[in-house]
């Protein structure tokens, strides 16, 4: 019988199997994908593999030092934790597009990962979380022409640069089933469950031009999203949750005076594989009570507002 138990055996063989006494270097995202694929290799070669999380500064808030601990403290996995925030957000001043946004994110990405590699003395492979949708997503539709609809950062680039062979060790795996192999690996429950978070990060929720103090705004109201989902008891029930800041400027009111700015879109969905989706039926009462608290907590939003679209015709994020 098919168990994730003897997934994971096999797994762990084919890996020792494939790497040998070689070398392995992993990119932490700090999403479950990537945490999984470094955890389950290291149980196959322990210290023959070195993880590097590139902390491109466009992480959700304390998202970055949750990773560090998890892997540092929980597991003893040897982390190499590389700010290059002030990199990436200068690289990325005044892009707009959201293809370019995501080329110059993985360009940059692979640079300061190849950096990092160099310094810890080179490695004859490259693991990564790549999962069965991100492999056809990127390549093609069943029966239709080969098209991308979004370029995947965790797809291509950097194995030829380095010269390296590639270990993904979940490409068979839909979501469900990672997170299934994470727990079964013993990975703590609040990171199993997480919603996933695309690699590009922060960058593509804020259609337009990135700035610092967009991201912050952001940042603070993603988490009241994400705090009000908790207590309300929806975390687990929604495949993934988030706030987009929109740069488009509205008029309110508050107090005695005008205030000009900007407006929040919230979106939830339920999934199975992220291939399509549905726009998640929040209640009303739930719907006001997160966006009073925003626009009162979050200097910077004045309105909120709810994506009511589903997948297809949109897609889960905005860019
Ligand atoms: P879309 O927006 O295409 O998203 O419906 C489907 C799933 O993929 C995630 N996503 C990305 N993940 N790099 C990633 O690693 C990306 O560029 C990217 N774009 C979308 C998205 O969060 C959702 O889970």
């Amino acid at each position: 019988a098919w168990t994730m138990g003897a997934f994971r055996e096999r797994a762990i063989a084919r890996i020792r199997e494939q790497v040998g006494t070689g070398r392995v270097i992993c990119g932490l995202s700090g999403g479950v994908d990537s945490s999984v694929a470094a955890v389950l290799i290291h149980e196959a070669i322990g210290d023959q593999l070195t993880c590097v999380f590139v902390d491109h500064g466009l992480m959700r808030q304390a998202e970055a030092d949750e990773v560090v601990s998890l892997f540092r403290g929980h597991y003893n996995i040897p982390l190499v934790h590389v700010d290059a925030s002030e990199l990436f957000l200068k690289e990325l001043e005044g892009v707009e597009d959201p293809e370019a946004k995501r080329k110059t994110i993985g360009r940059l990405f692979i640079d300061v990962f190849d950096a990092e590699a160099r310094k810890v003395g080179g490695a004859d492979f490259l693991a990564q979380g790549t999962l069965y949708p991100d492999v056809i997503e990127s390549v093609s539709f069943a029966g239709g022409p080969s098209v991308t609809i979004k370029s995947h950062h965790n797809v291509g680039g950097l194995p030829e640069r380095m010269n390296m062979k590639l270990v993904e060790p979940l490409r068979d795996l839909f979501k469900d089933e990672v997170r299934a192999l994470g727990r079964e690996l013993g990975l703590p429950e609040s990171f199993v469950g997480r919603h996933p978070f695309p690699g590009p990060g922060l960058a593509i929720r804020c259609p337009g031009a990135i700035t610092r103090e967009k991201l912050d705004i952001l940042r603070k109201a993603d988490a009241i999203y994400l705090e009000e989902i908790r207590y309300a008891g929806l975390y687990d029930v929604i495949w993934q949750a988030f706030a987009v800041l929109l740069p488009v400027r509205t008029v309110g009111v508050m107090g005695d005076g005008r205030t000009y700015d900007h407006v929040l879109a919230l979106r939830a969905v339920t999934s199975v594989d992220g291939m399509t989706a549905d726009f998640y039926p929040f209640d009303m009462g739930f719907l006001g009570r997160t966006a009073t608290r925003i626009i009162n907590e979050v200097k910077g939003v004045n309105r909120v507002v709810y994506d009511v679209t589903s997948k297809p015709p949109g897609t889960i994020e905005w860019e």
